[in-house]
């Protein structure tokens, strides 16, 4: 059994910050068509507070002299677990999540006026789900109603996630463990697929080799939409139809990463179809690779978010004027934004929970500083549409060189480091 004793921290903690009651549902359980549903997957803030993976639960948190953490959640019912599956039940939930008590989700609309009366401040996901929002009105309006038997009503109605956002974003030494493996998993999967390419195959054949390590090394899915672009369509940034031929000579550009307990990987790795770079690939293969080193080496406790991004772009700008597609200095390129021509995003983001994890980049106007716990992606890139100022060399070439990157004491260490890189350590492993 696992221990919960790490989520009944984070809600002492959260408690301790928070005034007032506070109330995380988590995800709704999506219809994919007719009544067949989507795979359920928690909500990331309820799941961080609770490790509670069952649809139809609710966290309510009071906090004040007495606080309290209340689960709401299904009932056990031996006739639908017949055809659903186990549940905790609240009882056994209470016990094993170490709740301060537990109920039936079926009890929390009548309670939550009494949980709101006599709080002076509200929080949950405010926005976040319409209905949750109509909700919580209906409740606050039934409050209200209760003005003239001596009941005071909520006067400050915040956003929970703001608070959570921001443990989530320094991950602590047991998430540190977690990312690590799904991003060994995601390494292996890649690995799988750098040795399963070969012309004539299709995206979706690759596609597969990616989702079966996955589940074979027990990740649960994965953590976004595998990118399989093979030629042209590695300049499509979010191409998923992933149904063409690998061709001789093209590259293979593969966005992919899986959810491990939760937690997301997210590489990118770009290597030869038929195993060996082509001049012309290897240019720009190479030009990314030192713009990701440079982006890397900017990754330490006390550099600012953008700049890893900065230093990224300043050796793909170089690199653009090298290979003759502008004239002019780097500096009048970066200003003129004109390099987006063939770099487009932006270098990085938090990763977690989410693949686009939370946490805010700017405080106050100014990109934050990287502290150690915190984990980032660093993934420059470059995708060369077919265009006058390019000799036809370039056409079509799409590579981007995306790893996991957690800020320690004095620098970072790479999750993702298993995943082969340079031109030399591809082209070893496809030949061995
Ligand atoms: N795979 C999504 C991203 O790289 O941001
Ligand atoms: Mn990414
Ligand atoms: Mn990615």
């Amino acid at each position: 059994m696992k221990n919960h004793s790490i989520h009944a921290e984070r809600r002492r903690r959260l408690l301790d910050k928070v005034d007032g009651v506070s109330i995380l549902p988590t995800a709704p359980h999506h219809l994919r068509n007719r009544d067949s549903h989507y795979p359920f997957r928690f909500d990331s803030h309820f799941y961080y507070m609770t490790g509670f993976t069952e649809p139809e639960a609710v966290l309510v948190m009071i906090s004040g002299q007495d606080p309290k953490s209340i689960l709401f959640c299904l009932e056990k019912d031996m006739e639908r677990e017949i055809w659903d599956g186990y549940r905790y039940g609240p009882e056994k939930a209470k016990e094993v999540f170490a709740f301060d008590e537990a109920h039936p989700i079926s009890a929390l609309e009548a309670m939550l006026p009494n949980l709101l009366a006599n709080q002076r401040v509200v929080s949950y996901p405010l926005g976040q789900d319409e209905k949750w929002d109509r909700k919580m009105l209906a409740a606050l309006n039934e409050v209200r109603g209760m003005g003239r038997s001596g009941v005071s009503s909520p006067a400050d109605i915040r956003d929970i996630r703001a608070e959570i956002d921001e443990m989530r974003l320094f991950k602590d030494e047991g998430e540190i463990e977690l990312m690590k493996k799904s991003a060994g998993i995601a390494s292996s999967a890649h690995k799988l697929a750098m040795k399963s390419t070969r012309p004539g195959k299709m995206e979706y054949e690759i596609e597969a080799e990616l989702i079966g390590e996955f589940r074979r090394m027990g990740a649960q899915s994965p953590s976004y939409n595998s990118i399989v672009a093979g030629g042209a369509n590695a300049c499509i940034l979010h191409y998923v139809e992933n149904n063409a031929e690998l061709k001789n000579g093209d590259l293979l550009l593969i966005d992919a990463g899986c959810e491990l307990d939760g937690y997301a990987s997210d590489i990118t790795r770009t290597f030869p179809v038929n195993g060996k770079f082509s001049p012309a690939q290897k240019a720009i293969y190479e030009l990314v690779l030192e713009a990701q080193y440079a982006a890397l080496a900017a990754v330490k406790p006390g550099a600012l978010w953008n700049s890893p991004h900065e230093a990224a772009v300043k050796v793909l700008a170089q690199g653009f004027i090298d290979l003759g597609f502008f004239k002019g200095s780097v500096d009048g390129l970066i200003e003129s934004g004109n390099y987006r021509q063939f770099y487009m995003h932006r270098t990085g983001h938090w990763l977690g929970l989410d693949v686009h994890d939370v946490g805010i980049y700017k405080k106050e106007e100014h990109w934050r500083t990287l502290e150690p716990g915190m984990v980032l992606t660093v993934e420059p890139g470059c995708y060369i549409r077919p265009a006058e100022n390019v000799p036809e060399a370039y056409w079509n070439i799409g590579i981007r060189i995306e790893d996991d990157v957690h800020v320690v004491d004095g620098g970072h260490e790479i999750l993702s480091i298993e995943t082969p890189k340079t031109v030399e350590e591809i082209e070893d492993w496809m030949s061995s």
